[in-house]
């Protein structure tokens, strides 16, 4: 049976986009970014994302159209003995990952529930606070969860991927036009000098003193943005069988995923600064609770709020399907399983692992921490010492195809992918660990002695 391919020449390109471009652009970069130092943060993860991010795109898009088959299966075929086991780290991360992201992305559904049914009447910061605190936990959290699960289930068994490239066309600009009008709210806020000096200029002193939970913090939020460490570019490139131009693709990719990024900072600071809050305070609500705030203070904030929340949900959407996709695509090509119930079967585990999720915030930091800390690192790491070190001709040839002929370029791919970043990202999964290990032995520990 021929493998499926994209509907039409820019499906790859906008399924790729749509998968980086979520969750972890609007809602976990701004709250990484104010607990790690601001512009401190911000310059590292630039220089990450640049440096590191983009040849590992290549990484991953080279294994998967060479290969033609699922990350488990493609990594198989090109290796053997221990690298087998790679394809079930990606398989375990996409579980973790997807069960706290649909939970997340159940928050924004309910945000924009909210705002059709009530409005956000928020008198103040506290009250926003005071609505987060609401919709963050609770049985309520459990049902959206069930419902945005429900919706990747049903996208990944019906296997539409028409209905994603459209969905992505129309989202990501209006996501970008959207937040360019809330960032020129945030400016016109007294407040707003502040918080751009906070969130651009970077404190080299804090830099200096912090850099090791820096590091980590970037790596981690750099792969998980990229969507980078889990198989899911080598998945979606495994259906690509063109000869399309990679390096020009990852190039798009990251631009217009950091794009999104750095200009929610833009909407989040100013307004987190004008409530008098600390940037890092908010923690995993805080884009609610500013974005909250900014909408009950415009006029036709409610229409605002209703159309960004309802946006981010379904940039939320195409990123967890293409989660899901992976660990389907595993069942189908390995075990021969069929799509439908492939999908249902791995998807409601997802749901299950979710649930502590939507009883305690502490289980969010715990499986946050270890996905984005610890697992998407190790599985760049990893893939970066197989390209480089295992299958470097095969991948140099695959990156040219579609180019013609790299040059020296070629070669400098093979050569960053095997030294710099093989040390770099090492580095900083020494320091994921060692801070998931501080999380487990101080703050988990006193959850679990309260209890
Ligand atoms: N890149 C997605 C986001 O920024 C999250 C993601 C991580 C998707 C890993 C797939 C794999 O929201
Ligand atoms: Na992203």
């Amino acid at each position: 049976m021929a493998r499926e391919t994209w509907a039409t020449r820019a499906g790859f390109i906008l399924a790729a986009v749509g998968s980086a471009v979520g969750l972890g652009n609007i809602w976990r970069f701004p709250f990484i970014t104010g607990q790690e130092g601001g512009g401190a943060f911000l310059l590292v993860y630039l220089l990450f994302v640049a440096l590191i991010g983009l040849p590992a795109i290549l990484v991953e898009f080279v294994i998967g159209r060479h290969t033609e088959l699922n990350p488990v299966g493609a990594i198989r075929a090109l290796g053997s003995g221990a690298w087998n086991y790679l394809g079930w780290l990606f398989v375990a991360i996409g579980f973790v990952i997807l069960s706290y992201y649909s939970v997340v992305a159940g928050w924004f559904l309910r945000y924009t529930l909210i705002g059709v049914l009530d409005g956000y009447a928020i008198a103040d910061t506290g009250e926003a606070q005071a609505l987060f605190g609401t919709v963050a936990t609770g049985i309520d959290t459990l049902l959206f969860h069930a419902v945005f699960m429900a919706l990747v289930i049903g996208i990944i068994a019906a296997g539409v991927r028409r209905g994603i490239e459209i969905g992505v066309k129309v989202m990501v600009p209006a996501i970008v036009i959207l937040l360019v009008g809330l960032a020129a709210y945030g400016f016109t806020l007294d407040a707003s000098t502040a918080a751009y000096s906070y969130y651009l200029s970077p404190d080299f002193g804090y830099l200096a003193a912090n850099w090791t939970s820096i590091l980590p913090a970037a790596a981690g939020q750099a792969f998980f943005t990229l969507s980078l460490g889990m198989g899911v570019m080598i998945t979606y490139a495994s259906y690509l069988g063109e000869d399309r131009n990679l390096v020009a693709d990852a190039g798009v990719i990251a631009s217009l995923d950091t794009l999104v990024a750095v200009l929610v900072g833009f909407v989040v600071f100013p307004f987190l600064f004008a409530a008098g809050l600390e940037p890092g305070a908010g923690g995993p609500g805080g884009i609610f609770v500013s974005l909250t705030t900014a909408f009950a203070g415009i006029p036709g904030g409610r229409v605002l709020g209703v159309v960004f929340f309802g946006m981010v949900g379904i940039a939320a959407l195409s990123s967890a399907i293409s989660i899901l996709e992976v660990l389907v695509s595993y069942l189908i090509d390995e075990l021969g399983v069929s799509r439908v119930p492939a999908s249902i079967a791995l998807g409601v585990a997802v749901f299950l692992l979710g649930v502590p999720v939507t009883i305690d915030l502490i289980f969010l930091d715990l499986f946050d921490l270890l996905a984005d800390g610890i697992l998407l690192v190790l599985g760049s790491l990893l893939l970066a010492l197989f390209v480089g070190w295992v299958v470097p001709d095969i991948a140099r040839e695959e990156l040219s195809r579609g180019i013609g002929d790299l040059g020296p370029f070629g070669d400098a791919w093979i050569w960053i992918v095997r030294i710099p970043i093989v040390v770099v990202v090492a580095v900083s999964l020494y320091l994921g660990v060692v801070d998931y290990v501080e999380f487990l032995t101080v703050d988990f520990a006193e959850w679990l002695a309260a209890r």
